[in-house]
């Protein structure tokens, strides 16, 4: 049975605190995910072996590929080991960007690959197989705004103050540096002071740009930028051209410009130095 193709959308962090290290060596955090329009797009159809293939040749198509992870995790679930597939992968959001672009594709592959091999996978094994992935998958396995806890894996669905699900009501600009920022090393460069933060969710749900300015930050914005001055011209970019809040995504390299008005987003995101690639997200219900 041939099943449809999935867009593996990326997501912006509305804010990212650094709580603590924990004894396993990750870090507990509190986030807010944002998923885009932006998207990378996963079809496949059965085959005798497991074969990824995918539009940019600078990606790795072996096991080092989050998406064959995906798949080999889900067909040793199933006890199968003749599962196959031939999976193809139109990349179109750039990665290693802090925009969750391979965890989408992860969790794309999960949801796909569950339908195509006609599994029944309990959710809660599949948000298991998702956090051994990496610690943003779970987050795709749904992919609607979210506040997260843990490594990033306790979700809780972003509901605005009606309890209705949160639309983000402004512009948003998103510059990608061409430049790779390492995770591990972004991790490596926190010292978490275990003070008290402010309430990140509600501070995103107020859609307050004063209040966004303030508490809608990102921990690792002040080490990433001081080795990578290419992420702080981006951002001043942004703010320099109108936005209310310009912020680090994840550990970056991706920045998010946020703006009230059409007019002013679409010039900044002209404005962005040309080795940035640029991403306009329109308000919900645009
Ligand atoms: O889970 P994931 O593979 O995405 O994590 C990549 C690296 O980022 C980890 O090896 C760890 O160094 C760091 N990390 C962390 N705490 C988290 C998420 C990631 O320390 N919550």
């Amino acid at each position: 049975m041939p099943v449809p193709a999935r867009l593996a959308p990326a997501k912006v962090n509305l804010g990212l605190y650094v709580l603590r290290r924990r004894p396993d060596g990750y870090h507990d955090l509190s986030t807010v995910f944002l998923p885009l329009g932006w998207a990378d797009r996963l079809s496949g159809r059965r085959a005798d072996e497991l074969v990824l293939t995918t539009t940019d040749p600078g990606l790795p198509t072996d096991g080092s590929n989050l998406v064959v992870r995906a798949a080999l995790a889900l067909r040793q679930w199933a006890g199968n080991p003749a599962l196959g597939a031939a999976l193809h992968l139109e990349k179109r959001v750039p990665y290693g960007a802090g925009l969750g672009g391979g965890s989408s594709d992860a969790a794309a592959a999960l949801r796909l690959l569950t339908g195509l091999w006609s599994l029944d996978v309990p959710e809660a094994d599949l948000h298991a197989l998702a956090l051994g992935l990496g610690s943003d998958v779970p987050f795709f396995l749904d992919g609607v705004p979210a506040y997260g806890t843990g490594r990033g894996e306790h979700l809780d669905p972003l509901l605005d103050p009606d309890g209705q699900p949160y639309r983000c009501p402004f512009w948003l600009v998103v510059a990608v540096p061409d430049i790779h920022v390492s995770t591990a090393e972004a991790f490596a460069s926190i010292t978490p002071d275990d003070g008290s933060r402010p309430d990140l969710a509600a501070a995103v749900v107020s859609n307050d740009l004063v209040r966004w300015r303030a508490e809608v930050t990102n921990d690792f914005q002040g080490p990433v930028e001081a080795t990578h001055p290419e992420i702080r011209a981006a951002r001043e970019a942004l703010l320099d051209a109108g936005a209310g809040h310009a912020v680090l995504s994840g550990t970056g390299a991706a920045v998010v410009g946020v703006f009230e008005a059409e007019d002013t987003a679409v010039e900044a995101a002209e404005a962005l130095p040309a080795t940035c690639r640029v991403w306009t997200e329109l308000p919900e219900g645009e």
